[in-house]
């Protein structure tokens, strides 16, 4: 595990010029993509980071990592909504966008759907992390093997969708990818900003892995980039601006 600290005002750019490295890579990359406030500036950046470096994104693939079960398509706090507007409708040539097919299928069939496109491979995965130590919508409870399904969501997760997101109703349910997958993308990043999540943090990276937490369990993928600002940071026992 690598945990990359940088201050809060240059975090978002960082995130960008990397991930637009990634999407923009020679024959493109299959990445997959969370949703939620802490990515939004980080993509809401990479249009420039990509012109900055001369590539485009047309030859990727961006998988969504996961989406609630019962909102309306034009719900505004719809992951796939969040993410088309945040990021694939600003990207010219856009990459293909592969959301999760909740609203054609029945929520088994689209979570077996999302599991069929990430067996196929991701060559990165970036996840956020849910105040409660979730990552997707592996809710307090999952195992590190936790397949892609249909879940349960946590009361404070639903609450987040409605205050934070705008969701017109709380959701009970959702599709997420697995951890396991989440543990079998080449590359897997876990980024984290802002001191509402410092204590979460510091739990999920100190304490000893724990389906209370379930993002302690990318502790397992070989080479996880935990990329945090310096507020989300700030409990760490080693606050040093990179450590391995
Ligand atoms: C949400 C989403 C996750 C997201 C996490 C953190 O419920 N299901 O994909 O990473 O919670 O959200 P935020 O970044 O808004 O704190």
């Amino acid at each position: 595990m690598r945990v990359e600290v940088h201050p809060a005002e240059h975090w978002a750019d960082v995130v960008a010029a990397e991930l637009a490295a990634t999407l923009g890579r020679p024959g493109g990359a299959r990445v997959c993509l969370a949703t939620g406030s802490t990515p939004a500036p980080v993509y809401r950046r990479v249009p420039a980071a990509l012109a900055a470096l001369g590539l485009d994104a047309g030859a990727s693939i961006v998988v969504l990592l996961d989406e609630y079960v019962g909102l309306p398509p034009d719900d505004p706090a719809r992951c796939d909504a969040q993410l088309r507007s945040q990021l694939i409708e600003r990207l010219h040539p856009p990459p293909a966008f592969v959301p999760i097919p909740v609203d054609d299928l029945p929520p088994a069939a689209a979570a077996a759907a999302l599991d069929r496109v990430a067996a196929a491979g991701l060559d990165l995965a970036i996840v956020g992390l849910g105040l409660n130590g979730h990552v997707g919508m592996n809710e307090p409870g999952s195992a590190p093997s936790a397949p892609t399904r249909v879940v349960e969501i946590a009361p404070i997760t639903s609450r987040v969708a409605v205050e934070r997101y705008g969701a017109t109703a709380a959701p009970t349910a959702g599709v997420t990818l697995g951890i396991d997958r989440l543990l079998g993308a080449a590359e897997l990043w876990l980024v984290v900003s802002g001191a509402a999540k410092a204590d979460m943090l510091r739990a999920v990276l100190e304490q000893p892995p724990d389906s209370a937490r379930p993002a302690s369990f990318l502790r397992r993928h070989p080479r996880l980039r935990v990329i945090a600002d310096e507020p989300a940071a700030r409990l760490l026992a080693d606050r040093s601006p990179t450590r391995a």
